[in-house]
């Protein structure tokens, strides 16, 4: 069964780099990113690791614990960190779970039997305080993913978890803001004192209101 949002994420116990952990224990209180790897040893999935290792500091500012998963086991894994390090000259900096009998691939279905039926695609979940899905990405092995927009949709997910806007196309982190629909015009007032640029009555725009 696919993991959709507003979904509170399969929790589970596994075996990582870092010792066993107990997901929803392991998150505790932040926000987590889950993401998946086809296989140990592979030369996409060593570029975007050592990518999130090196960028990790971003997502500690943000509050946010990162999570990497590859269905083979530890032992396997050892190994595969000592030459993201050295390739990639970062050290895996976050756990990795060893996965072998695919129990959390299966619980988030990261197997996709008609692209790869031993493979899982590569999967980004992320997940809020409240342990429920904020969001899923889907690529396939050929693709690597991109931790800028990775840290772009958390900034997003982050912001309008605390206030009534939306974040409009390519919107990074400081620009400008969308009011939902949902806020009146006279509720707006109070909520975002810096006022607002109508350019139609559906499409209301104000600067970032934690800024
Ligand atoms: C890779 O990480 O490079 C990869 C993994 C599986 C299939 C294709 C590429």
């Amino acid at each position: 069964m696919a993991v959709r949002l507003g979904d509170i994420a399969p929790d589970f116990t596994a075996d990582t780099t870092d010792g066993t952990i107990n997901f929803h224990e392991w998150l505790g209180d932040s926000w987590g990113i889950l993401f998946s790897h086809p296989k140990d040893f592979t030369p996409v999935c060593t570029t975007e690791l050592g990518a999130f290792a090196k960028r990790k500091g971003e997502f500690d500012k943000r509050d946010t614990k990162i999570i990497g998963l590859s269905v083979d086991p530890i032992e396997s894994h050892q190994g595969w960190k000592k030459d993201i390090e050295e390739t990639q000259g970062a050290a895996l900096n976050f756990p990795l779970i060893g996965d072998p009998d695919r129990k959390v691939a299966d619980l988030y279905d990261m197997i996709h039997p008609n692209a790869n039926d031993t493979l899982t695609v590569r999967s980004v979940f992320i997940i809020g305080p409240d342990k429920k899905v904020k969001l899923t990405l889907t690529y396939p092995a050929s693709t690597g993913r991109n931790v800028d927009e990775i840290l772009r949709v958390l900034d997003s997910l982050q912001l309008t978890a605390d206030y009534s806007v939306a974040t409009p196309v390519n919107w990074t982190d400081g620009e400008d803001v969308i009011i939902v629909p949902a806020v009146s015009d006279e509720d707006a007032k109070q909520r975002f004192p810096k006022g607002w640029k109508a350019l139609k009555p559906y499409l209301r725009v104000t600067p970032q209101p934690n800024r």
